[in-house]
């Protein structure tokens, strides 16, 4: 067993463990990925202040998030197919983040459903929701999730139509993956990913297959969310959608700051600065290109979370300075998952905290509540 010390360690070790389908899935953007790529070079562009002899005892990174305490300001992103990355995914990854003291999201397009994450975990967890054109089906959801405990939804904006990812349509992405020649071939060097799929019996999408009518098998998943996902969503839908759900309320998806003001005045209480982790508007902004702007413009009157590109403490760290209240990390997590499971996902969260902690003792800071864009050296950090 390899010594892992950081998240491309659990990159590269899920590269071996994971089946070729599902492992691009996770670590690929649209077109050309220029802004998938873009999400984390625009992190190392970013420099910081060391700052020294301050005493540096009795650290914290807590805060939090929607008015829900936790450890640093990290949630698991809501991430599809999730428990294709390993058997039970859904399960393991919301237990690793529950006994840090942060929040798992669950996406609609998880493997394990609302009530199996409910049945497994001691504390409340976060759903996100893509709204359909079966409104009774949303309706219904979002009940679901209420019945579960969920203590926030996050409403995804920017995926009512797909971005063409080049990896998917090749391989063929399905849940479960179609036995194909191909598939049968590099699924033979993944043994102890089918002796856990052999293990489970959730292995479809768990929110959906069962609650929809007519739907037993999804195919793809991109001809799936052409036909089932509501292209029609707009600003009055989240106005019925935030009465319908009646908690906090967290608008996923925004990059614009004209976009950011109608997320402001929607009455929501958070808003992630988000390009879906490059997988949708190719030759968008990184996300924390964006996050400046749409902070000075809306800060004040919203909570401003981002997600995209987060592979370290640092960058959590560089965000929480460029004033996001909170982060979101999607693929360090299901590299993690897809390398080791549940232990996996705890080591990832064990690495991001250690260094997000020891980077702001770097920079002279003992609590995050006192950092801010100071800890950034001027000309280097995008305004
Ligand atoms: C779904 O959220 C995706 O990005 O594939």
């Amino acid at each position: 067993m390899p010594v892992i010390t950081n998240i491309e360690d659990l990159r590269v070790l899920a590269k071996k463990r994971v089946p070729r389908m599902f492992y691009d899935y996770a670590d690929s953007g649209s077109w050309t990925e220029s802004t998938y790529r873009a999400n984390e070079s625009d992190f190392r562009k970013i420099k910081l202040r060391q700052r020294v002899a301050v005493n540096m005892e009795n650290r914290t990174t807590a805060t939090k998030m929607v008015g829900v305490p936790v450890t640093m300001p990290v949630a698991l992103a809501p991430t599809g197919l999730t428990g294709m990355q390993h058997a039970d995914g859904e399960i393991l990854a919301a237990r690793a983040a529950e006994k840090f003291g942060i929040r798992f999201t669950l996406s609609t397009m998880s493997i394990c459903s609302i009530e199996d994450i409910a049945a497994h975990t001691t504390q409340p967890f976060w759903f996100q929701l893509y709204v359909m054109r079966d409104r009774d089906f949303i309706e219904r959801l979002i009940d679901r999730a209420k019945a579960a405990g969920c203590d926030a939804l996050v409403l995804t904006l920017d995926l009512q139509i797909l971005g063409q990812r080049h990896k998917d349509l090749k391989n063929g992405l399905s849940a479960p993956p179609k036995p194909t020649l191909a598939n049968l071939i590099n699924l033979a060097t993944k043994p102890r990913w089918c002796l856990g799929m052999l293990g489970t019996r959730r292995r479809q999408f768990g929110n959906i297959v069962g609650h929809v009518k007519g739907v037993g098998d999804m195919g793809s998943l991109s001809e799936w969310t052409a036909k089932q996902f509501d292209p029609k969503l707009n600003w009055g839908d989240v106005e019925w959608i935030k009465k319908r759900w009646g908690g906090k309320l967290i608008l996923k998806g925004i990059l614009d700051v004209e976009d950011a003001k109608l997320a402001a005045d929607s009455g929501a209480d958070a808003l992630i600065v988000s390009n879906h982790g490059g997988r949708q508007l190719d030759g968008a902004p990184s996300s924390i290109e964006a996050l400046p702007a749409i902070v000075d413009a809306v800060g004040s009157k919203i909570e401003v979370h981002m997600d995209g590109g987060i592979r370290s403490g640092q960058d959590v760290l560089k965000a929480w300075a460029l004033g996001a209240r909170g982060t979101y990390i999607g693929r360090a997590f299901l590299y993690a998952l897809g390398a080791m499971g549940e232990a996996g996902v705890t080591k990832c969260l064990e690495i991001i905290h250690k260094e997000l902690d020891l980077t702001m003792a770097f920079c002279g800071h003992t609590n995050i509540q006192d950092v801010d864009r100071r800890i950034l050296l001027p000309g280097t950090y995008p305004v």
